[in-house]
C-alpha cells in the first residue's frame, strides 16, 4: 500500500479508529437499550428518537470499519474486540427514569466529542492522515448534533 502515509503511522491510525468503532458500538448498544426500556408520559416521543439516533450510530459503526479497511487494515468485530478496544463503559442497570437514559447518553455522546477532538489532531498533525481527519471530524458534528437533541430534553 503506497498512499503517502508511513505503515507505522497508518497503523497507528488504524488503532485510534478501533477505539472508535468499539466506542460507537458500546453507544449504539446503549442507545437501543433506551430505545427498548424508556417509559412515561412520552413513551413514543422517546422510542422513536432513540430508533433515529441507534440508526444513525449504526450508519456510523460501517462507515468506520470500512475507513479501516481502506486504510489496508481488518476491522475489529466480535463482542470481545469491542470491549477491549472502547473507553465508554457499560451500564448495568435496566431501571431508570426517561431523564436518567438521556443524562447517561448524553455523558456518553460528550466524551465521545472529546475523545474525537483529541484524535483528529494527532491525526492529522502527528500521522498526517487527513483523509481520516477530515472523515472523523464529520463523525464529531454528528455526534455535537445528536448531543444537542439529548440535551433538549433534560429538564
Ligand atoms: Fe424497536
Amino acid at each position: 500500500m503506497h498512499i503517502g502515509i508511513a505503515e507505522q503511522d497508518l497503523s497507528q491510525v488504524s488503532s485510534f479508529l478501533n477505539q472508535v468503532l468499539a466506542d460507537e458500538t458500546i453507544l449504539f448498544t446503549k442507545t437501543r437499550k433506551a430505545h427498548w426500556n424508556v417509559s412515561g408520559p412520552n413513551f413514543m416521543e422517546l422510542h422513536k428518537f432513540f430508533q433515529s439516533q441507534y440508526e444513525a450510530l449504526d450508519a456510523t459503526i460501517d462507515e468506520v470499519a470500512e475507513r479501516i479497511r481502506s486504510l489496508g487494515q481488518l476491522a475489529p468485530g466480535s463482542l470481545n474486540e469491542f470491549l477491549h478496544y472502547s473507553t465508554l463503559k457499560e451500564t448495568k442497570t435496566t431501571a431508570a427514569t426517561a431523564q436518567e437514559l438521556i443524562h447517561a447518553l448524553l455523558e456518553d455522546h460528550e466524551s465521545l466529542i472529546r475523545e474525537l477532538r483529541v484524535g483528529i489532531v494527532a491525526v492529522n498533525d502527528t500521522y498526517h492522515d487527513v483523509g481520516t481527519g477530515d472523515f472523523l471530524t464529520g463523525i464529531l458534528e454528528q455526534h455535537e448534533k445528536m448531543a444537542w437533541m439529548l440535551r433538549a430534553y433534560l429538564q
